[in-house]
């Protein structure tokens, strides 16, 4: 039998987890200013629903974790986000309700993607989808809320890039002036260069092939091929960015691996992260839920995965808001143990965190344990306490002991802390 991990997949221990809620609690606290509600959609749809809407990328041909369950249904684990809040917002008639056309959502996504550092099998995004406006404050509201929550988590060095890929009138015009200025050295590219060529020109632009880069170089600036309606829109959306100060560069090469983008595409990244660098992805959808029978509904968003988020954070040695204090409390004989956890749920009320171990019993053992927890009290009783009424608190830190009466326990921790019991 074999009960190894999941090539691809990891365990998040509770060390680990502190940083995920340390994220989670930001991205709420920020999606929350902006009047984003929270939407959760379930972990695997109809493989159809990414067959429709993401195609033509390399995650429906080659990474959907496909399966056909007993009822002969094909269902599939889903790979990103996007689609299903999409499907969710035409199923639930959310256009009807306005309060429910900015969005956001947590959760796994997975890819069969090669494993490596920062790139999953079973991978976390966190993402915001603001449906139902095409207006350019849209694309620049959801890059500015971006911007703050990774600056309010710390981050350093992060880069925003912004592109435009046209509309649906432009995109033929785009394709076209790429497959012009690439012609005459198409027979130097590979096989799989060359069909992208035919069937996917945009998407040579990002290509990391060095051949290719160097035909790419002067390529004119594909601005030009935008119907003045894009050129508008997306200048709009810089000079908002620039209103606000939000640095950003603008990158011609910049296309995105899902197919359903329109007009504006952005990616946050850090030089920090090594080859998978981007923290965050996305751009505007106009297609997309009208493609799945909604109405025609504009859309743009973006996610971001955790896992590399943290990576960033401990690379940046960012570290975790304070934990609230723990105080460890420490009966010294099995016949103390009951007014122990009196004490305990006592502090608890004050919404202290209080932890209790029952199978030590003498002052060394509990020393060691509370250290190990990194506990900031300690809280002993044993005979002296019992027999005179009192409690001996050990402040950990200052390494300093001393003596209340039992009766005091409530407004000392009031006033060391600054909470109110209840
Ligand atoms: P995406 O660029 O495919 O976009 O993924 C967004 C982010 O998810 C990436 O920037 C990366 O941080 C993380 N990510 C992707 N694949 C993996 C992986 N295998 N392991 C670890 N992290 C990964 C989307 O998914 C779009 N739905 C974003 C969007 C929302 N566009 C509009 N709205």
């Amino acid at each position: 039998m074999d009960y190894s991990l999941p090539r691809g997949t990891q365990d998040i221990l509770p060390d680990e987890v502190d940083y995920w809620n340390f994220v989670e609690k930001t991205a709420k606290k920020i999606f929350d200013l902006y009047n984003f509600n929270e939407i959760r959609t379930p972990i695997f749809e109809s493989s159809q629903l990414f067959n429709r809407v993401i195609s033509e990328s390399d995650i429906v041909k080659k990474e959907m974790y496909t399966f056909t369950d007993i009822g002969n249904r094909d269902l599939a684990l889903r790979p990103e986000g996007t689609a299903p809040v999409a499907r969710a917002f035409i199923t639930n008639n959310l256009n009807r309700s306005p309060q429910h056309s900015k969005l956001f959502y947590q959760g796994p996504m997975f890819r069969y993607e090669r494993p490596q550092a920062g790139r999953y099998r079973q991978f976390h995004q966190i993402g915001v989808e603001s449906i139902g406006s095409d207006h350019p404050f849209s694309d620049a509201e959801v890059i500015t809320m971006s911007y703050r929550l990774f600056s309010s988590l710390g981050l350093k060095n992060i880069k925003i890039y912004i592109n435009s890929v046209g509309s649906d009138t432009c995109r033929p015009v785009i394709e076209a002036r790429i497959k012009q200025f690439l012609a005459s050295n198409l027979s130097q590219l590979s096989e799989n260069l060359q069909e992208k060529f035919k069937h996917n020109p945009l998407k040579m632009l990002d290509s990391k092939d060095e051949t290719l880069q160097t035909y790419l170089s002067g390529l004119p600036d594909m601005r030009e091929a935008l119907s003045q309606q894009s050129k508008d829109h997306f200048n709009f959306v810089i000079s908002y960015l620039d209103h606000l100060n939000i640095p950003f560069e603008y990158k011609p090469t910049l296309v995105r691996g899902l197919d359903y983008y329109t007009e504006t595409v952005f990616e946050v990244v850090s030089e920090d992260l090594g080859a998978q660098n981007s923290i965050c992805g996305g751009g505007r959808y106009n297609n997309l839920i009208k493609n799945l029978g909604g109405s025609h509904t504009p859309a743009v968003g973006f996610a971001f995965g955790i896992e590399r988020l943290i990576m960033l954070l401990k690379k940046q040695n960012i570290s975790l808001p304070n934990q609230p204090i723990l105080v460890y409390i420490a009966a010294l004989g099995k016949e103390y143990q009951m007014e122990c956890i009196h004490i305990a749920e006592d502090l608890r009320n004050l919404g202290l965190r209080v932890t209790i171990d029952y199978n030590k019993i003498d002052f060394n053992s509990h020393i060691k344990l509370s250290q190990k927890m990194e506990a900031s009290y300690m809280i002993i009783f044993g005979e002296d306490e019992f027999d005179n009424k009192t409690l001996s608190i050990k402040d950990l830190h200052k390494r300093k002991q001393e003596s209340i009466p039992a009766s005091n326990l409530i407004p000392y921790f009031e006033s060391l802390t600054g909470l109110t019991y209840v």
